[in-house]
Protein backbone atom coordinates (compact mmCIF):
# COMPACT_ATOMS: atom_id res chain seq x y z
CA UNK A 1 0.00 0.00 0.00
CA UNK A 2 1.75 2.95 -1.16
CA UNK A 3 -1.09 5.72 -0.68
CA UNK A 4 -3.36 7.42 1.53
CA UNK A 5 -6.74 9.25 0.53
CA UNK A 6 -4.62 11.97 1.92
CA UNK A 7 -1.29 11.55 0.14
CA UNK A 8 -3.39 11.51 -3.06
CA UNK A 9 -4.61 15.16 -2.11
CA UNK A 10 -0.98 16.36 -2.12
CA UNK A 11 -0.63 15.81 -5.92
CA UNK A 12 -1.96 18.51 -8.71
CA UNK A 13 -5.37 18.28 -9.60
CA UNK A 14 -6.65 18.23 -13.39
CA UNK A 15 -7.99 22.11 -14.44
CA UNK A 16 -10.97 23.08 -16.32
CA UNK A 17 -8.36 23.87 -18.97
CA UNK A 18 -6.66 21.05 -18.86
CA UNK A 19 -9.46 18.71 -18.91
CA UNK A 20 -11.64 20.82 -21.86
CA UNK A 21 -8.29 20.43 -23.69
CA UNK A 22 -7.92 16.76 -23.39
CA UNK A 23 -11.74 16.79 -24.45
CA UNK A 24 -10.81 18.74 -27.65
CA UNK A 25 -7.86 16.43 -28.20
CA UNK A 26 -10.33 13.38 -27.80
CA UNK A 27 -13.05 14.70 -29.90
CA UNK A 28 -10.77 15.30 -32.77
CA UNK A 29 -9.50 11.82 -33.09
CA UNK A 30 -12.84 10.71 -32.89
CA UNK A 31 -13.23 12.57 -35.85
CA UNK A 32 -10.34 11.29 -37.46
CA UNK A 33 -10.92 7.55 -37.04
CA UNK A 34 -14.29 7.94 -38.51
CA UNK A 35 -13.95 7.62 -41.94
CA UNK A 36 -12.70 4.12 -40.80
CA UNK A 37 -14.62 2.99 -38.04
CA UNK A 38 -17.88 3.92 -39.40
CA UNK A 39 -19.07 0.61 -40.93
CA UNK A 40 -16.08 -1.12 -39.24
CA UNK A 41 -15.40 -1.10 -35.75
CA UNK A 42 -11.97 -0.83 -34.04
CA UNK A 43 -10.66 -3.81 -32.38
CA UNK A 44 -10.33 -4.13 -28.52
CA UNK A 45 -7.24 -3.31 -28.33
CA UNK A 46 -4.22 -1.05 -30.70
CA UNK A 47 -1.43 -2.84 -32.08
CA UNK A 48 1.77 -0.68 -32.14
CA UNK A 49 -0.19 2.01 -31.10
CA UNK A 50 -3.17 1.76 -33.91
CA UNK A 51 -6.17 -0.16 -34.04
CA UNK A 52 -6.72 -2.64 -36.97
CA UNK A 53 -10.51 -2.27 -38.00
CA UNK A 54 -13.34 -5.87 -37.16
CA UNK A 55 -16.65 -6.51 -37.81
CA UNK A 56 -19.00 -5.98 -34.98
CA UNK A 57 -17.80 -8.75 -32.94
CA UNK A 58 -16.32 -9.49 -29.18
CA UNK A 59 -17.31 -7.38 -26.00
CA UNK A 60 -16.14 -4.72 -27.05
CA UNK A 61 -17.22 -2.81 -30.07
CA UNK A 62 -19.77 -0.40 -27.92
CA UNK A 63 -17.07 1.29 -26.61
CA UNK A 64 -16.38 2.67 -29.86
CA UNK A 65 -20.04 3.93 -30.35
CA UNK A 66 -20.23 5.19 -26.95
CA UNK A 67 -17.10 7.48 -28.10
CA UNK A 68 -18.82 8.31 -30.83
CA UNK A 69 -22.02 9.58 -29.16
CA UNK A 70 -19.75 11.54 -26.35
CA UNK A 71 -18.42 13.60 -29.42
CA UNK A 72 -22.17 13.96 -30.53
CA UNK A 73 -23.08 15.18 -27.54
CA UNK A 74 -19.83 17.60 -26.79
CA UNK A 75 -19.98 19.10 -30.71
CA UNK A 76 -23.70 18.81 -31.34
CA UNK A 77 -22.24 17.77 -35.45
CA UNK A 78 -24.26 15.78 -37.17
CA UNK A 79 -21.52 14.04 -38.48
CA UNK A 80 -21.01 12.00 -35.14
CA UNK A 81 -24.69 11.18 -34.68
CA UNK A 82 -25.00 9.87 -38.45
CA UNK A 83 -22.31 7.39 -37.73
CA UNK A 84 -23.32 6.15 -34.37
CA UNK A 85 -26.84 5.69 -35.80
CA UNK A 86 -25.27 3.50 -38.49
CA UNK A 87 -23.31 1.61 -35.70
CA UNK A 88 -27.07 0.99 -34.05
CA UNK A 89 -28.43 -0.60 -37.04
CA UNK A 90 -25.04 -2.81 -36.51
CA UNK A 91 -26.12 -3.44 -33.36
CA UNK A 92 -29.65 -4.45 -34.06
CA UNK A 93 -28.44 -6.60 -36.96
CA UNK A 94 -25.96 -8.72 -34.05
CA UNK A 95 -28.37 -9.35 -31.44
CA UNK A 96 -31.42 -10.26 -34.40
CA UNK A 97 -28.57 -12.58 -36.08
CA UNK A 98 -27.29 -13.92 -32.39
CA UNK A 99 -23.29 -13.36 -33.91
CA UNK A 100 -21.32 -13.69 -30.62
CA UNK A 101 -24.16 -12.66 -27.98
CA UNK A 102 -23.21 -16.32 -25.97
CA UNK A 103 -21.88 -14.46 -23.28
CA UNK A 104 -22.94 -11.97 -20.59
CA UNK A 105 -21.26 -8.59 -21.99
CA UNK A 106 -24.86 -7.25 -23.04
CA UNK A 107 -24.35 -4.28 -21.10
CA UNK A 108 -21.03 -3.17 -22.58
CA UNK A 109 -22.37 -3.32 -26.06
CA UNK A 110 -25.58 -2.30 -25.67
CA UNK A 111 -25.71 0.63 -23.10
CA UNK A 112 -23.31 2.64 -24.72
CA UNK A 113 -24.60 2.54 -28.46
CA UNK A 114 -28.28 1.45 -28.20
CA UNK A 115 -29.49 2.80 -24.63
CA UNK A 116 -27.13 5.89 -25.70
CA UNK A 117 -28.87 5.93 -29.21
CA UNK A 118 -32.54 5.42 -27.51
CA UNK A 119 -31.63 8.27 -25.22
CA UNK A 120 -30.27 10.70 -27.34
CA UNK A 121 -32.25 10.37 -30.36
CA UNK A 122 -35.25 8.41 -29.30
CA UNK A 123 -34.44 5.60 -31.83
CA UNK A 124 -36.65 2.51 -31.68
CA UNK A 125 -34.44 0.42 -33.36
CA UNK A 126 -31.65 1.14 -30.70
CA UNK A 127 -34.52 0.40 -27.96
CA UNK A 128 -35.75 -2.93 -29.60
CA UNK A 129 -32.14 -3.90 -30.20
CA UNK A 130 -31.11 -3.09 -26.22
CA UNK A 131 -34.34 -4.83 -25.06
CA UNK A 132 -33.28 -7.82 -27.17
CA UNK A 133 -30.09 -7.76 -26.08
CA UNK A 134 -31.35 -7.37 -21.71
CA UNK A 135 -33.94 -10.93 -22.88
CA UNK A 136 -30.42 -12.12 -24.12
CA UNK A 137 -28.72 -11.49 -20.40
CA UNK A 138 -31.00 -12.91 -18.29
CA UNK A 139 -31.21 -16.05 -20.32
CA UNK A 140 -28.03 -16.11 -18.47
CA UNK A 141 -29.60 -16.11 -14.98
CA UNK A 142 -29.21 -19.35 -13.15
CA UNK A 143 -31.64 -19.85 -10.13
CA UNK A 144 -29.26 -21.55 -8.54
CA UNK A 145 -26.94 -19.55 -6.94
CA UNK A 146 -28.55 -16.49 -8.49
CA UNK A 147 -26.53 -14.80 -10.58
CA UNK A 148 -25.74 -14.20 -14.27
CA UNK A 149 -23.49 -16.88 -15.71
CA UNK A 150 -20.49 -15.03 -17.51
CA UNK A 151 -19.25 -17.62 -19.87
CA UNK A 152 -19.76 -20.68 -21.76
CA UNK A 153 -22.81 -22.43 -22.02
CA UNK A 154 -25.43 -21.76 -19.44
CA UNK A 155 -25.40 -24.48 -17.12
CA UNK A 156 -21.88 -26.42 -18.15
CA UNK A 157 -20.73 -27.16 -14.50
CA UNK A 158 -17.10 -26.09 -15.99
CA UNK A 159 -18.50 -22.34 -16.53
CA UNK A 160 -20.73 -22.23 -13.35
CA UNK A 161 -18.87 -18.78 -12.37
CA UNK A 162 -19.52 -15.18 -11.88
CA UNK A 163 -17.42 -12.53 -12.69
CA UNK A 164 -16.98 -8.94 -11.16
CA UNK A 165 -16.91 -7.27 -14.96
CA UNK A 166 -20.31 -8.35 -15.03
CA UNK A 167 -21.30 -5.32 -12.74
CA UNK A 168 -21.23 -2.78 -15.77
CA UNK A 169 -24.09 -5.26 -17.51
CA UNK A 170 -26.55 -4.99 -14.96
CA UNK A 171 -27.46 -0.97 -15.52
CA UNK A 172 -29.07 -2.48 -18.99
CA UNK A 173 -30.93 -3.93 -16.86
CA UNK A 174 -32.43 -1.59 -14.57
CA UNK A 175 -33.29 0.37 -18.22
CA UNK A 176 -34.90 -2.53 -19.49
CA UNK A 177 -37.07 -2.37 -16.59
CA UNK A 178 -37.66 0.81 -16.37
CA UNK A 179 -38.41 1.26 -20.65
CA UNK A 180 -40.57 -2.13 -20.73
CA UNK A 181 -42.22 -1.68 -16.91
CA UNK A 182 -41.27 -5.66 -16.65
CA UNK A 183 -39.70 -5.92 -12.78
CA UNK A 184 -37.76 -9.33 -14.25
CA UNK A 185 -34.90 -7.52 -15.51
CA UNK A 186 -33.99 -5.26 -12.42
CA UNK A 187 -34.74 -7.90 -10.18
CA UNK A 188 -32.48 -10.80 -11.91
CA UNK A 189 -29.69 -7.49 -11.73
CA UNK A 190 -30.46 -7.55 -7.88
CA UNK A 191 -29.95 -10.79 -7.39
CA UNK A 192 -26.73 -11.38 -9.13
CA UNK A 193 -25.05 -8.14 -7.40
CA UNK A 194 -25.85 -9.53 -4.01
CA UNK A 195 -24.47 -12.22 -5.10
CA UNK A 196 -21.88 -11.26 -6.46
CA UNK A 197 -20.82 -8.85 -3.56
CA UNK A 198 -20.93 -12.44 -1.48
CA UNK A 199 -18.22 -14.01 -3.72
CA UNK A 200 -16.38 -11.91 -5.17
CA UNK A 201 -15.06 -8.92 -2.51
CA UNK A 202 -12.63 -10.04 0.15
CA UNK A 203 -12.22 -9.62 4.17
CA UNK A 204 -8.87 -7.00 2.80
CA UNK A 205 -11.44 -5.06 0.36
CA UNK A 206 -9.62 -6.30 -2.65
CA UNK A 207 -11.29 -8.36 -5.30
CA UNK A 208 -11.53 -11.63 -7.01
CA UNK A 209 -12.14 -11.27 -10.83
CA UNK A 210 -13.85 -14.26 -11.07
CA UNK A 211 -15.59 -16.63 -8.68
CA UNK A 212 -17.22 -20.59 -8.92
CA UNK A 213 -20.65 -22.03 -7.33
CA UNK A 214 -22.05 -25.08 -6.48
CA UNK A 215 -24.16 -25.77 -9.22
CA UNK A 216 -26.12 -28.36 -6.82
CA UNK A 217 -26.16 -25.94 -4.15
CA UNK A 218 -25.82 -22.35 -5.60
CA UNK A 219 -23.01 -21.79 -2.09
CA UNK A 220 -19.79 -19.96 -3.24
CA UNK A 221 -17.07 -22.32 -3.97
CA UNK A 222 -13.52 -20.71 -4.83
CA UNK A 223 -12.65 -17.91 -6.29
CA UNK A 224 -10.02 -17.72 -9.27
CA UNK A 225 -8.41 -14.93 -11.59
CA UNK A 226 -8.57 -15.14 -15.13
CA UNK A 227 -7.05 -11.96 -15.63
CA UNK A 228 -4.98 -11.38 -13.19
CA UNK A 229 -1.49 -12.03 -11.76
CA UNK A 230 -2.63 -14.58 -9.70
CA UNK A 231 -6.04 -16.07 -7.76
CA UNK A 232 -5.33 -14.11 -4.78
CA UNK A 233 -4.11 -10.62 -6.34
CA UNK A 234 -6.42 -7.55 -7.42
CA UNK A 235 -6.57 -7.13 -10.96
CA UNK A 236 -6.50 -3.57 -11.09
CA UNK A 237 -9.26 -3.76 -13.48
CA UNK A 238 -11.44 -5.92 -11.72
CA UNK A 239 -11.28 -3.56 -8.59
CA UNK A 240 -12.28 -0.87 -10.80
CA UNK A 241 -15.18 -2.74 -12.38
CA UNK A 242 -16.04 -3.29 -8.51
CA UNK A 243 -15.64 0.99 -7.77
CA UNK A 244 -17.91 2.07 -10.93
CA UNK A 245 -20.47 -1.62 -11.17
CA UNK A 246 -21.68 -0.97 -7.17
CA UNK A 247 -21.70 2.93 -7.39
CA UNK A 248 -24.13 2.14 -11.12
CA UNK A 249 -26.15 -0.09 -8.75
CA UNK A 250 -26.55 2.12 -5.72
CA UNK A 251 -27.79 4.93 -8.45
CA UNK A 252 -30.91 2.54 -9.17
CA UNK A 253 -31.27 0.38 -6.39
CA UNK A 254 -30.27 3.17 -3.57
CA UNK A 255 -29.53 0.08 -1.18
CA UNK A 256 -27.81 1.24 2.03
CA UNK A 257 -25.03 -1.84 2.02
CA UNK A 258 -23.43 -0.64 -1.07
CA UNK A 259 -22.02 2.88 0.29
CA UNK A 260 -20.04 0.64 2.15
CA UNK A 261 -19.08 -1.50 -0.57
CA UNK A 262 -18.11 1.12 -2.35
CA UNK A 263 -16.22 2.59 -0.20
CA UNK A 264 -13.96 -0.36 0.79
CA UNK A 265 -13.63 -1.21 -2.88
CA UNK A 266 -12.63 1.90 -3.82
CA UNK A 267 -10.44 2.75 -1.17
CA UNK A 268 -8.25 -0.14 -1.62
CA UNK A 269 -7.70 0.75 -5.36
CA UNK A 270 -6.95 4.40 -3.99
CA UNK A 271 -4.47 3.04 -1.54
CA UNK A 272 -3.09 0.88 -4.20
CA UNK A 273 -1.91 3.48 -6.77
CA UNK A 274 1.41 4.25 -7.32
CA UNK A 275 3.34 7.22 -6.76
CA UNK A 276 2.65 8.48 -10.43
CA UNK A 277 -1.29 7.59 -9.89
CA UNK A 278 -1.43 5.43 -12.93
CA UNK A 279 -1.93 1.74 -11.77
CA UNK A 280 -0.12 -0.86 -13.09
CA UNK A 281 -2.09 -3.88 -14.18
CA UNK A 282 -2.65 -5.59 -11.03
CA UNK A 283 -2.01 -4.42 -7.63
CA UNK A 284 0.67 -6.81 -7.10
CA UNK A 285 3.18 -4.47 -8.69
CA UNK A 286 3.82 -1.02 -7.14
CA UNK A 287 6.41 2.52 -7.65
CA UNK A 288 9.19 1.08 -9.36
CA UNK A 289 7.48 -2.12 -10.77
CA UNK A 290 8.87 -2.40 -14.70
CA UNK A 291 5.42 -3.95 -15.17
CA UNK A 292 2.76 -2.75 -17.88
CA UNK A 293 0.03 -0.06 -16.80
CA UNK A 294 -3.29 -0.40 -17.27
CA UNK A 295 -4.64 3.40 -17.60
CA UNK A 296 -8.13 2.03 -18.30
CA UNK A 297 -8.83 0.78 -14.88
CA UNK A 298 -7.89 4.33 -13.96
CA UNK A 299 -10.69 5.55 -15.79
CA UNK A 300 -13.22 3.21 -15.01
CA UNK A 301 -12.49 3.77 -11.75
CA UNK A 302 -12.74 8.29 -11.55
CA UNK A 303 -16.38 7.60 -13.46
CA UNK A 304 -17.45 5.25 -10.65
CA UNK A 305 -16.30 7.66 -7.80
CA UNK A 306 -17.84 11.10 -9.83
CA UNK A 307 -20.77 8.67 -9.74
CA UNK A 308 -21.01 7.95 -6.18
CA UNK A 309 -20.22 10.92 -5.06
CA UNK A 310 -23.04 12.14 -5.93
CA UNK A 311 -25.12 9.86 -3.30
CA UNK A 312 -22.24 10.56 -0.34
CA UNK A 313 -22.56 13.10 2.43
CA UNK A 314 -20.93 16.00 0.89
CA UNK A 315 -17.58 15.67 3.18
CA UNK A 316 -16.69 11.87 1.94
CA UNK A 317 -17.66 13.18 -1.61
CA UNK A 318 -15.38 16.00 -1.39
CA UNK A 319 -12.32 13.25 -0.53
CA UNK A 320 -13.49 11.67 -3.25
CA UNK A 321 -13.60 14.06 -5.57
CA UNK A 322 -10.59 15.47 -4.91
CA UNK A 323 -9.18 11.69 -5.32
CA UNK A 324 -10.19 11.37 -8.71
CA UNK A 325 -9.48 15.72 -9.81
CA UNK A 326 -5.56 14.04 -9.06
CA UNK A 327 -6.34 10.83 -11.12
CA UNK A 328 -7.92 12.33 -14.12
CA UNK A 329 -4.39 14.93 -14.45
CA UNK A 330 -2.91 11.95 -14.02
CA UNK A 331 -4.18 9.78 -16.70
CA UNK A 332 -4.19 13.17 -18.78
CA UNK A 333 -0.42 14.50 -18.76
CA UNK A 334 0.83 11.09 -18.65
CA UNK A 335 -1.61 8.64 -20.98
CA UNK A 336 -3.53 10.43 -23.13
CA UNK A 337 -2.66 10.78 -27.00
CA UNK A 338 -1.41 14.08 -28.79
CA UNK A 339 0.00 12.66 -31.89
CA UNK A 340 -2.72 11.09 -34.33
CA UNK A 341 0.42 9.87 -36.40
CA UNK A 342 1.52 7.83 -33.81
CA UNK A 343 -2.01 6.17 -32.57
CA UNK A 344 -5.26 6.09 -33.79
CA UNK A 345 -5.80 5.45 -30.10
CA UNK A 346 -6.90 7.99 -27.56
CA UNK A 347 -5.79 6.63 -23.89
CA UNK A 348 -2.43 5.08 -24.33
CA UNK A 349 -1.27 2.79 -21.85
CA UNK A 350 -3.77 0.25 -21.33
CA UNK A 351 -3.26 -3.80 -20.81
CA UNK A 352 -6.38 -5.91 -22.01
CA UNK A 353 -4.56 -9.09 -20.59
CA UNK A 354 -1.04 -10.25 -19.44
CA UNK A 355 0.21 -13.82 -19.53
CA UNK A 356 1.42 -15.06 -16.01
CA UNK A 357 2.20 -18.25 -14.61
CA UNK A 358 -1.27 -18.59 -12.69
CA UNK A 359 -3.89 -16.83 -15.21
CA UNK A 360 -5.23 -18.65 -18.12
CA UNK A 361 -4.26 -15.61 -20.81
CA UNK A 362 -1.76 -14.75 -23.36
CA UNK A 363 -0.30 -11.33 -23.43
CA UNK A 364 -2.59 -9.10 -25.34
CA UNK A 365 -2.70 -5.30 -26.16
CA UNK A 366 -0.12 -5.04 -23.44
CA UNK A 367 0.99 -0.80 -23.04
CA UNK A 368 -1.63 -0.40 -26.22
CA UNK A 369 -4.59 1.77 -26.35
CA UNK A 370 -7.56 -0.30 -25.80
CA UNK A 371 -11.76 0.97 -26.91
CA UNK A 372 -13.09 1.08 -23.12
CA UNK A 373 -9.94 2.81 -22.16
CA UNK A 374 -10.66 5.02 -24.72
CA UNK A 375 -14.49 5.42 -24.00
CA UNK A 376 -13.72 5.79 -20.10
CA UNK A 377 -11.48 8.34 -20.21
CA UNK A 378 -13.64 10.13 -22.68
CA UNK A 379 -16.81 10.02 -19.88
CA UNK A 380 -14.74 10.43 -17.26
CA UNK A 381 -13.82 14.05 -18.85
CA UNK A 382 -17.50 14.56 -19.63
CA UNK A 383 -18.53 13.95 -16.46
CA UNK A 384 -16.24 16.70 -15.11
CA UNK A 385 -17.18 19.22 -17.80
CA UNK A 386 -20.71 18.65 -16.95
CA UNK A 387 -21.73 17.11 -13.77
CA UNK A 388 -25.19 16.98 -14.82
CA UNK A 389 -24.76 14.67 -17.77
CA UNK A 390 -27.17 11.92 -18.30
CA UNK A 391 -25.43 8.43 -18.10
CA UNK A 392 -25.92 6.25 -20.95
CA UNK A 393 -25.47 3.42 -18.43
N1 LIG B 1 -14.37 -7.52 -19.30
C1 LIG B 1 -13.10 -8.02 -19.71
C2 LIG B 1 -12.00 -7.09 -19.41
O1 LIG B 1 -12.12 -6.18 -18.62
O2 LIG B 1 -10.94 -7.29 -19.98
Amino acid sequence: MSQTIESIKTYPAATTEQIKGAMDEAVSIVRQDLPVFTDKFPDSNSKDGFYPPTENVEWTTGFWTGCIWLSYEYTKDPAFREAATKQVDSFLNRIEKRIDVNHHDMGFLYSLSCVAAYKLTGNENAKKAALLAADNLISRFRTVGNFLQAWGTTGDPKEYRLIIDCLLNLPLLYWATEVSGNPDYAAKAEAHIQTAMKCVVRPDNSTYHTHFLDIKTGEPTYGVTHQGNRNGSAWARGQSWGVYGIALSYRYLKNPEYIDLFCRVTDYFLEHLPEDLVPYWDFDFDTGSTEPRDSSASAVAICGILEMCKYLPEEKAATYRAAAERLMRALIEKCANTDFTKSNGILLHGTYARDTPTNTCKNRGVDECNTWGDYFYMEALTRFLNPDWKLYW
